[in-house]
């Protein structure tokens, strides 16, 4: 049974075999977790993920999907980069944020990944209500996740979405 922990933090600071990246579809970077991530992390993110682009995402990652790089200087073995829906109140795009959570335990798995620490996906820039994102995250990661996985983390930047979090992971 995989264990679920929430931790308010700074995910670039988690030591697990992989942390999850709310990228956007370019894979160049950003704000956000995105830029904390190539901060901390260094050159070797940016190139691995322009390796990406040169390659197999020509396009760019599409919204839902996830693809893994080197963590560079981070003391994390990998980093999961997804992109997250924009919150679009007239549309409900909430299988697109699922899939950001499927998709990347599904890439987790593929490197044996034992511990991995998720964000709050799109919660940000992307500007997706708290309390939703928790209920998919949670839901998501509930159902799909499994051996060799041992612990799923959350880590949530500030008391408010760590309070979120676990007002729906009590449940
Ligand atoms: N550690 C953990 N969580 C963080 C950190 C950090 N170092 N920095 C920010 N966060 C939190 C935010 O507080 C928010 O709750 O991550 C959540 C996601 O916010 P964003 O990083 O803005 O990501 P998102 O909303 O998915 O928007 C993605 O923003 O940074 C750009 O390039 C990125 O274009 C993409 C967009």
């Amino acid at each position: 049974m995989t264990e679920i922990r929430l931790h308010q933090g700074d995910i670039t600071l988690m030591s697990v075999d992989a942390i999850v990246n709310a990228a956007n579809s370019s894979l160049l970077g950003g704000g956000g977790v995105d830029g904390a991530i190539h901060r901390r992390g260094g050159p070797e993110i940016l190139a691995a993920c322009r390796a990406l682009r040169a390659s197999h995402y020509g396009r760019g990652l599409a919204t839902g999907q996830a693809v893994a790089t080197t963590a560079g200087r981070l003391k994390a073995g990998h980093v999961i980069h997804t992109v997250g829906p924009v919150w679009y109140p007239e549309e409900d795009r909430s299988e697109l944020l699922a899939s950001c959570h499927r998709e990347s335990l599904r890439v987790a798995a593929e490197l044996g990944a034992r511990t991995v620490a998720f964000p709050a996906i799109s919660t940000g820039v992307y500007g997706w209500p708290l309390d939703d994102a928790a209920r998919i995250a949670l839901r998501t990661v509930t159902e799909h996740a499994g051996p060799p996985l041992e612990t799923v983390w959350f880590v949530l930047f500030d008391a408010y979405a760590y309070a979120e979090f676990a007002a729906v992971h009590r449940k």
